[in-house]
């Protein structure tokens, strides 16, 4: 198959391209380096063992993206992670999050209708569940209460959008993959996460915790009715995600599904700093603080949907996603992009 990843160029899309190839499909990527590096773009290509044709632009270019695709035969599929993601600037900047990614959305479904494209695979999130605390996460479960941020809006409105746009065409496929908390890295080393900027996440402030860039980690919160009263989340391989993408870009038929990737399994706050630990041998050193405002006490998924559907499930735990984390930290490779 021939799948057009568009903002592939990120942390997810670099990994699902690779996964792609490995996968025996070609990949292509639009993205205009907004949130990446072009370097990361060489290194996939370089992991992949395959010419991954780049285009660098902004995927609203309905012009220039069309041109790109028509230089390179029928597309099968579209995997769509264009969009912005940082929770905090979504707050501070509402209409530039509305803009942006639910317009990368809108040019999406353009190009597909002109290019005669019936298969899409959205990158949507578990934040779609809003202030739900009923867990394990259900798909079947209501959507889109008490959702926090603008960022988080998004993906649901997005996620409405693709329902009605299925409506509109019974040929039309589309697998919106609600996402928990991906972390980890290529076990090369090469690639991983690098966000522009203070991140916000857990695990890449653990990361810089323990790389000596910043000096400890703020829990969030201590008085959770969790096991060791920290949030609780479920951490997902990233490339546990990127094959994910592609069973969902496989999938035949018709129709919108939500489909969950997470792992199922709970891990705290404690218990991400202890495994990050363990897997560097460095003293992450922490202090609690107030619970951040718009946190649930604890989100994990259930992922039957995931494994009925996509014959799909997690093979890489926590541990895992630390050992490669802690592994492209000291690859020294993520100082090198540019
Ligand atoms: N946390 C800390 N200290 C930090 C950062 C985070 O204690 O410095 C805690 C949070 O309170 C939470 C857990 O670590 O309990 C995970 O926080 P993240 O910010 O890493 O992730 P979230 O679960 O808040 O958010 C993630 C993605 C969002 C997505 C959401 C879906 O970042 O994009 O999952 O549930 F919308």
């Amino acid at each position: 198959m021939r799948v057009l990843l568009a903002g592939g160029g990120g942390f997810i899309g670099s990994h699902t391209a690779i996964a792609l190839a490995s996968a025996g499909h070609s990949p292509l990527v639009v993205d205009d380096l907004s949130n990446s590096h072009k370097m990361s773009l060489e290194r996939m290509a370089q992991l992949a063992g395959v010419d991954i044709p780049v285009l660098v632009a902004d995927v609203r270019n309905e012009t220039l993206v069309s041109e790109f695709l028509g230089r390179h035969g029928s597309i099968d599929a579209v995997i769509h992670l264009a969009g912005l993601k940082a929770v905090a600037e979504s707050v501070a900047q509402p209409e530039l999050y509305y803009g942006v990614n639910i317009g990368c959305t809108l040019a999406v479904l353009n190009l597909m209708k002109r290019h005669s494209i019936k298969n899409l695979v959205f990158s949507s999130s578990a934040t779609v569940y809003g202030s739900s605390e009923l867990v394990p996460h259900s798909e079947e479960s209501r959507a889109g209460i008490g959702i926090s941020n603008p960022y988080g809006k998004t993906k649901y409105m997005i996620e409405e959008i693709l329902r009605d746009a299925c409506a509109a065409d019974d040929r039309l496929r589309v697998t919106a993959l609600r996402y928990f908390n991906p972390v980890g890295a290529h076990p090369s080393g090469l690639i991983g996460e690098n966000p522009k900027g203070t991140p916000n996440n857990l695990l890449p402030i653990v990361a810089r915790v323990a790389t000596g860039v910043l000096d400890e980690v703020t829990v969030f919160g201590a008085d959770y009715p969790t096991a060791d009263g920290t949030g609780v989340r479920d951490y997902i391989h990233v490339q546990d995600v990127a094959r994910g993408h592609v069973r969902a870009a496989e999938l035949y038929g018709s129709g919108f599904d939500a489909i969950n990737l997470g792992t199922g399994k709970p891990a705290s706050v404690l218990d991400v700093i202890r495994a990050y630990r363990e897997a560097s041998g460095v003293t992450i050193p922490y202090r609690t603080a107030d619970r951040r405002p718009g946190d649930v006490p604890v989100s994990f998924a259930d992922v039957a949907k995931a494994e009925r559907l996509l014959g799909w499930r997690a093979e890489l735990n926590l541990q895992d996603a630390c050992r490669d984390d802690w592994n492209w930290q000291q690859t020294g490779a993520q100082d090198h992009l540019t």
